[in-house]
């Protein structure tokens, strides 16, 4: 099983260190773009995290399941009113098998880049196609790989800086990895917490849906369906199981 890097003290500060994505004009298109998908049927959310978008899909009417691996994030969903109507699945959402199949999959806010091989990402599209019906769609939101905003020779770019927090990305462009390093100000001293990713771009993704038996179906910028664009800095992308 993959590293956790969501234990304790994670969880604990992550809705308030997230909390621009808990906005609803964040949460709402999510949601509404989910339960056009789910059609009525149910979702698997893969990497549940507090419910930040769970707990909404929820209260539509759409049958929720999650995967995640950490403890510590779960109990943060669970203290939640409305929780009560997802089940979750303690494990690596690579290859833990929930006994159901659902009308969509989804993995949103960069957490597919999580998984830091490439083998292992192969392995979360086979799980997610293994867990979808006929027709069921497996939905990724994560950002384009920003190697371009990397002056030649440096490997370092501060991507948020205020009072609080110094977020800094250190880049592996050779390996497309990636490892956040968070300063976040806690009683006084800035502490240092860093997370490992694996960058990929759309195509990448594209060949492991193929390799999962999924094809594209759209690709958008956004949850509000606006264009995918060379200067776009994510995507939501939806494949389909035939
Ligand atoms: C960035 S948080 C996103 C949480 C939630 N989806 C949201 O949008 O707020 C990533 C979540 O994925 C979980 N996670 C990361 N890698 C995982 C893996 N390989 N298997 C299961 N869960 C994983 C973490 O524990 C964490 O809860």
């Amino acid at each position: 099983m993959c590293e956790d890097y969501f234990g304790e003290e994670v969880a604990a500060r992550y809705d308030a260190s997230a909390a621009h994505m808990f906005d609803p004009a964040v949460v709402d298109p999510t949601v509404e773009f989910l339960a056009g998908l789910a059609d009525g049927g149910s979702a698997l959310e893969l990497g549940i995290g507090t419910g930040r978008i769970a707990l909404p899909l929820a209260q539509r009417g759409i049958r929720v399941h999650g995967i995640d691996l950490s403890d510590a994030m779960v109990a943060r969903l669970r203290a939640k009113p409305g929780s009560e109507l997802i089940d979750v699945t303690i494990g690596d959402f690579a290859t833990t098998r929930v006994e159901q199949t659902f009308s969509v999959a989804y993995l949103v806010f960069n957490t597919i880049g999580n998984i830091t091989t490439q083998d292992d990402q192969v392995a979360c599209f086979q799980n997610a196609a293994a867990h979808l019906n006929a027709g069921g769609c497996f939905v990724i939101e994560v950002g384009v790989p920003n190697f371009r905003r990397l002056p030649p020779g440096e490997s370092m770019r501060v991507f948020h800086a205020s009072e609080t927090h110094w977020g800094v990305d250190e880049y592996d462009v050779a390996n497309q990895r990636l490892t956040s390093h968070h300063f976040n100000l806690v009683d006084g001293r800035f502490e240092l917490h860093s997370l490992p990713f694996r960058s990929v771009w759309p195509a990448e993704l594209d060949l492991m849906a193929r390799l999962a038996g999924m094809t594209l179906r759209e690709r958008w910028e956004d949850w509000r369906r606006s264009p995918f664009t060379s200067e776009s800095g994510k995507h939501v992308s939806v494949w389909e199981k035939p």
